[in-house]
């Protein structure tokens, strides 16, 4: 089948190299020609293992390629994908769709024969009807359909996802835009996977109540963490003793300093506001949006109280700063609430992150960033662990501990055992774990 895919961000960029990989012929589209000029070149503008090998592969193949000529890639095409970005408005949270609408416009202009227009862009209930309006509005006549096709994928784990899902949801009341997005799947429907097939309203909001839900599972264990703090419980073994409950899960139960990334603040932030505009609001959702921003900010008096109650001239040793690992992602980290807070109460920072650095050095002003792990140590008063990348489990304990001025370890990912690290000298603080 021939595709096109519009916008070349994360969920655009994997989903486009995953359908070239399916078999399909496959065109990206992007504005920004020195994006798509590097693209031409194998340049992948994000840290996403595996991506690189999948583009260059699929290219080579002859089955995937890049452009700034939205109109030329339109035509022939059979399903036209819109992967825009949808940020958050500045004052309100809703969902800007501003790029979903011009993209929908441009393709309008452009269609050629019948062809199944997709968000798989994050929107909100109503936006495919919008979009079918305004393509309508620009093509009174010409046979095409809308579909929303949310995508799941996450960052660090997008090719496997999009590869492996859980399910695909296909939100369209038309049956040939049923079956073209069928064609497109079919090497998932071999494999077993589930097709969620509803209307358009009930995909786009099932996007929306996956991501709220998710983020509402994080935050009330955050929430039950801090309880165990207090009553000298382990969060750990309640996450699993709650999740062994085939009806709870395991999944998405891991304590930390708070959700972030691109996805869970933006989506649970636009369900609130759209809920509110509906007049049925998601208290719960509210909640998990206040409770998760405070959170944040906590994290930072954690550090404080761990050093004895003022960080004033002290040295603060921190790993890891992208809101998760195998990403070089800073959006909405909760580094980005953590370090400036550390830095206002007079602390000295010296920071490291595998892939990271040059995100976080645009957006945190005052912090001395070093190229590996144990260059932020020396003469540190304390160490603070914010992402959980792989490399910081196997750091060689006595060298840290010699390297530090005093012991103190923060650990907001819980990557370390309590026993191992008092057993090598350290005062060790985690989340909602007995020290
Ligand atoms: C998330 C969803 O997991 C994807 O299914 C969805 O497609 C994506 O948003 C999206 O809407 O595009 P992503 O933001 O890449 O994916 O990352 P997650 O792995 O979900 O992590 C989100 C945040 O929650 C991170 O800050 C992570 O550290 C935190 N988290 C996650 C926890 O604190 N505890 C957990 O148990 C799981």
């Amino acid at each position: 089948m021939r595709v096109t895919m519009v916008g070349t961000g994360y969920v655009g960029l994997v989903s486009g190299a995953c359908f070239s990989e399916f078999g399909h012929q496959v065109i990206c589209v992007d504005k920004d020609a020195s994006k798509v000029e590097a693209l031409r070149r194998g340049e992948i503008p994000i840290y996403e293992p595996g991506l690189d090998k999948l583009v260059a592969e699929n290219v080579a193949a002859g089955r995937l390629s890049f452009t700034t000529d939205l109109a030329a890639s339109v035509e022939g095409a059979e399903a036209v994908f819109i992967a825009v970005g949808t940020p958050s408005r500045r004052g309100d949270g809703h969902a800007d769709l501003t790029y979903v609408y011009a993209a929908a416009e441009e393709i309008a202009a452009a269609l050629r024969g019948y062809a199944v227009v997709v968000t798989k862009s994050t929107v909100p209930v109503g936006t495919g009807a919008e979009v079918e309006r305004r393509i309508r509005a620009v093509r009174p006549d010409f046979a095409f359909d809308v579909a929303s096709n949310p995508e799941f994928l996450r960052e660090g784990s997008a090719i496997e996802d999009f590869r492996r899902p859980d399910r695909v949801v296909v939100g369209t009341d038309s049956a040939r835009a049923r079956a073209v997005l069928r064609q497109l799947y079919r090497p998932l429907s071999l494999l077993d996977t589930p097709f969620v097939f509803t209307s358009r309203e009930t995909s786009e909001l099932i996007k929306y109540a996956s991501n709220a839900f998710l983020a509402t599972k994080i935050t009330f264990i955050n929430e039950m963490a801090d309880l165990c703090e207090k009553v000298g419980a382990d969060v750990q073994d309640v996450a699993r003793g709650i999740g062994l409950d085939g009806r709870i899960g395991r999944k998405f139960l891991h304590a930390g300093p708070g959700f972030g990334g691109s996805c869970f603040p933006k989506d649970t932030l636009a369900l609130v506001r759209t809920a509110r505009d509906y007049e049925a609001p998601t208290r719960i959702v509210e909640a998990v949006v206040a409770v998760n921003d405070a959170r944040k900010d906590a994290m930072a008096d954690k550090v404080i109280a761990a050093v004895g109650g003022s960080v004033a001239g002290k040295t603060v040793a921190v790993l890891g700063v992208t809101f998760k690992p195998n990403t070089d992602d800073m959006r909405d980290a909760p580094s980005l609430a953590i370090l400036p807070r550390l830095i206002a109460a007079g602390a000295r920072i010296r920071a490291y992150d595998p892939e990271g650095m040059t995100a976080a050095a645009a957006l945190i002003d005052g912090v001395d960033w070093v190229s590996d792990a144990y260059a932020t140590l020396p003469g540190a008063d304390v160490l603070v662990i914010i992402t959980e990348w792989n490399e910081f489990r196997a750091l060689d304990l006595a060298r840290v501990r010699s390297a530090l001025n005093s012991p103190i370890i923060v650990d907001l990912r819980n990557i370390y055992r309590p026993e191992e690290m008092s057993e090598a000298g350290f005062t060790y603080f985690s989340i909602g774990r007995p020290p």
